[in-house]
């Protein structure tokens, strides 16, 4: 199994290419199942998420060609032949529950596993079966599975989520976009992905108003078409480098970005001492305080301090001149990160859904092992800025979610190879 080895203490200098957002490309390409004709995305990241994704549709009957060089996904689905996301795939990826609401709409049929609990908590999928349900599927749970029916087709309907939900928001989208008259969503989540996605859907033929608001109305058509779509840039990895100047007090030009971070994210990079300077399509990025000032922050659903940059800023927060406190609001169980920074010399506390970072003047470098994507990548982070060898093990969960990581971090200096043990 490979793992990534870091010599830490170089001070990142260069520049970084932001690529596609995953998180975008993993409800864009589920789209292609609601329409016969081609659907061409761009700027897709070669990942193991997007390669997953692709083999789930390709189950379902469509035809799929990725071109890692081009960074482009053909995907065409003539026909369904299968009506059935396998636990094996389901349970590797969670997002494979974006496929339940395209097919039923387009088929009439779909009998998706439930994805179950997850390293970062038990993340349900209830708001994602009350939506469709609304929307007039017959549901039926059995044996880890969730069987759809809609024989006569999904109809319109108002939909009140009580919490906000990216996933549930995506799959009723797509799912209302062929339903029956008009569908309301209210207190729908906001995040940029989905307005990409809506992009997406309003150029394939679907009628959709309300990007980025809580309140989207979706007038449902008989069939939608194909088009081509140039996915947005991956906003969490736009952060991910931005913090890795910072705990390294590097200088880098982070490239191919053009909405930049939200502002809660940049308010806080702020305090904390970071320089940032906006151009078109780049941020640049400097940090040279000597300490960096400790933040208090709260994860919460966009426009607020994003969850999946929270481990990362916990990295960065380690080495802070005070103590910080850190409340994780979206899911229970995202400290994983935490015992392995503690076995770096970080000094964190975790008390339910609340962190207390008390700032320490050096990390030193040791084996750690992560168990999720960004728990993985802030022990990265901390690797860069500790004092002697850093080895992070179970690599793949990087590998889901950053491409060319470490190529991406040796050209702004970083001493970090993969290896093989
Ligand atoms: C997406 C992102 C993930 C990010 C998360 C929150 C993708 C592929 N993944 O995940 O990287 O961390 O948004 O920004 O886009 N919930 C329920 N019932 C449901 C659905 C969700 O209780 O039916 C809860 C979840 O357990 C969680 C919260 O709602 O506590 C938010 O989850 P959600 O926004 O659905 O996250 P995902 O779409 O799974």
């Amino acid at each position: 199994m490979d793992s990534i080895v870091i010599n830490g203490g170089v001070p990142l200098r260069g520049e970084i290419y932001i690529a596609g957002a995953k998180n975008a490309c993993l409800a864009l390409m589920p789209a292609a199942i609601l329409t016969s004709e081609p659907l061409t995305l761009s700027n897709v990241p070669n990942l193991t998420d997007i390669i997953t994704m692709s083999q789930l549709l390709s189950t379902l009957g469509l035809k799929v060609e990725h071109n890692p060089q081009t960074s482009e996904v053909n995907l065409q689905g003539k026909k369904i032949t299968c009506y059935k996301a396998d636990y094996d795939i389901v349970r590797k990826m969670r997002a494979s529950f974006l496929v339940l609401g395209p097919l039923v709409a387009r088929t009439g049929q779909a009998e998706v596993s439930l994805p179950g609990g997850c390293a970062i908590g038990a993340r349900a999928v209830d708001l994602h079966l009350m939506a469709l349900e609304k929307l007039g599927a017959q549901l039926e749970l059995s044996n880890g599975y969730v069987k759809a029916q809609a024989p006569r087709g999904l109809k319109g309907s108002v939909i009140n989520f009580p919490v906000r939900s990216v996933g549930a928001t995506e799959n009723t989208i797509m799912a209302a976009s062929l339903a029956t008259g008009e569908t309301a969503i209210n207190n729908a989540a906001c995040e940029p992905e989905i307005g990409d996605l809506i992009d997406c859907l309003v150029a394939m033929g679907a009628k959709i108003e309300g990007k980025n608001t809580g309140s989207i109305r979706i007038q449902g058509q008989t069939s939608i078409g194909g088009t081509r779509h140039q996915a947005i840039h991956d906003r969490i990895e736009l952060g991910t480098y931005c913090l890795a100047a910072a705990i390294t007090r590097g200088e880098v030009t982070l490239k191919g970005c053009k909405q930049g971070l939200n502002e809660a994210f940049l308010n806080k990079a702020k305090q904390m001492g970071m320089h940032i300077e906006s151009e078109p399509n780049q941020l640049n990025i400097k940090c040279n305080a000597d300490r960096i000032n400790p933040l208090t922050i709260s994860t919460e659903p966009y426009p607020g301090f994003p969850t999946d940059l929270q481990a990362q800023m916990m990295a960065v927060l380690s080495l802070a001149n005070g103590t910080s406190e850190i409340d994780e609001r979206i899911f229970e169980n995202r400290f994983m990160h935490v015992p392995e920074l503690n076995r770096m010399g970080a000094d964190i506390q975790i008390t339910g859904s609340k962190a207390t970072i008390r700032g320490v003047r050096k990390l030193i470098g040791a084996q750690v092992m992560a168990t999720d994507l960004r728990a993985s990548v802030a022990l990265v982070l901390a690797g860069l800025a500790a004092h002697g060898t850093t080895t992070i093990r179970r690599v793949y969960h990087l590998d889901r979610g950053y491409e060319k990581l470490e190529q991406k971090l040796a050209a702004c200096g970083a001493n970090i190879k993969r290896e093989q043990l």
